[in-house]
């Protein structure tokens, strides 16, 4: 499987000035690469366009020479920086857990998911612990990329690294590709085996 970005454009509104201008490239199945640049330079725009959130002004997003279904599960999943902006605050956490596919109790499990947070509000959790329910409804077994928009940025370390490790097995046992946006190196070192600074590939 292929993920390809071709020539994509980008502009919040018509009079503002372009933040993405013909940025293109290729995620296989099984890459990992790290998406990386200052602040404001278009990261999570990008990330949203790959994973079909918002469309391109220009250019297209191919997976597997075809554009990405409009309907459905999307083999192409991303997790955000802010969990609670990411669930419904009017649904319980069992429902939240359960919108998209059905999870084992063993990814439950090595999520550090408790059981007694499914009967709970998305406020009545830390963000840390909400963020491993979104990051849980992304890896549905249809997954086929996952873009990880600073998933881990409000983590302390120990938690950050169990978070991973836990990415990194799914990743590898479903052959997922995957994009890193951080602006953390050792984190882009550590996780991914390509990095790319937006600047670079961005024609602005
Ligand atoms: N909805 C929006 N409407 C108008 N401008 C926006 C909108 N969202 C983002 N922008 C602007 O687009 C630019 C790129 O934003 P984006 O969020 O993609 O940057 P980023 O690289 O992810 O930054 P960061 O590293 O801080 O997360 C910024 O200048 C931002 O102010
Ligand atoms: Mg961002």
């Amino acid at each position: 499987m292929e993920l390809e970005a071709k020539g994509i454009c980008f502009r919040y509104m018509s009079k503002t000035a372009p933040i993405l201008n013909n940025v293109d490239f290729t995620l296989k199945e099984g890459d990992k690469l790290a998406l990386v640049g200052p602040s404001g330079c278009g990261k999570s725009t990008l990330a949203k366009i790959l994973a079909g959130y918002i469309r391109p002004s220009g250019g297209t997003v191919l997976l597997d020479g075809k554009p990405l279904p409009d309907q459905g599960y999307s083999p192409v999943q991303m997790i955000y920086q802010h969990p609670e902006l990411a669930v419904n605050p009017r649904w319980k956490m069992s429902k939240i857990a359960h919108e998209c596919w059905t999870p084992n109790d063993e990814l439950l499990k090595d999520m550090g998911i408790e059981k007694e947070w499914m009967s709970r509000w998305p406020t009545e959790l830390s963000g840390g612990e909400l963020q491993r329910f979104c990051v849980v409804r992304a890896l549905g077994p249809e997954t086929r990329f996952l873009i990880c928009d600073e998933i881990t940025t409000m983590l302390d370390v120990i938690t950050q690294a169990q978070l991973w490790q836990t990415i990194l097995d799914i990743a590898e046992k479903n052959k997922l590709g995957m994009i890193v946006v951080t602006h953390n190196n050792y984190l882009a070192d550590k996780v991914c085996d390509r990095v790319i600074k937006l600047t670079d590939i961005n024609h602005i």
